[in-house]
């Protein structure tokens, strides 16, 4: 019985379907909703990012998906990387890791309109020009990331789940 593959296999997937999941989420369902939303939207996203901690969330959910397949590349494919399927494994997990730099990326975005939306609340007065702009700007850069980081790791998922069998 191989324990430690099989803690990695579930530690593995159980990550991937939990940070996949919630990108799907954020890109098709909670950022259109808070874009129609306008004000209101902003409060939710506040909510969102500090008490509930989604940016946490999903770091965690990367770095284990991503250290478990890395670890797991090491134990079984590493030796037959240049085989079909150790290759698909690579190539799905270069793409993953990838997607984990945008999704990092995102956390700084996060963390920025979090910081901009708090000064607004707080100022007693309505937002200035320029805060409306920063938070424009911040918001669209927050979902094209999101979008790339949704289809890249989207790919990885597909080449994982093919790879045994190409
Ligand atoms: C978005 C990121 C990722 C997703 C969604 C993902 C998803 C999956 C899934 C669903 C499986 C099960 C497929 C199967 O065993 O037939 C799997 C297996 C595997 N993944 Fe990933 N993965 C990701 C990132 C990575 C990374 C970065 C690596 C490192 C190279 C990696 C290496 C592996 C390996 C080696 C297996 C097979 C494990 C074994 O030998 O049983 N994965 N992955």
């Amino acid at each position: 019985m191989d324990i430690l593959t099989m803690v990695l296999r579930v530690l593995h997937i159980f990550g991937a379907v939990a940070w996949i999941g919630a990108t799907w989420m954020v890109v098709f369902f909670v950022e259109p909703t808070v874009r129609a939303l306008g004000p209101e939207g902003g409060k939710f996203m506040n909510y969102m990012a500090t008490t509930r901690r989604y940016p946490l969330y999903i770091s965690v959910t990367a770095a284990v998906t991503l250290l478990a397949g890395i670890v797991l590349f090491g134990i079984h494919w590493g030796p037959v990387w240049n085989t079909p399927m150790g290759l698909t494994f690579l190539i799905g997990g270069l793409i993953g890791i990838a997607g984990g730099v945008t999704g990092g990326m995102t956390g700084g975005v996060t963390g920025r309109m979090t910081k901009l939306g708090g000064e607004m609340a707080q100022q007693g007065k309505p937002p200035s020009p320029e805060q409306l702009a920063e938070m424009g700007a911040l918001q669209a850069r927050l979902r094209s990331l999101a979008r790339v980081t949704a289809i890249l790791t989207s790919i990885a998922l597909f080449l994982m789940a093919i790879a045994r069998y190409v």
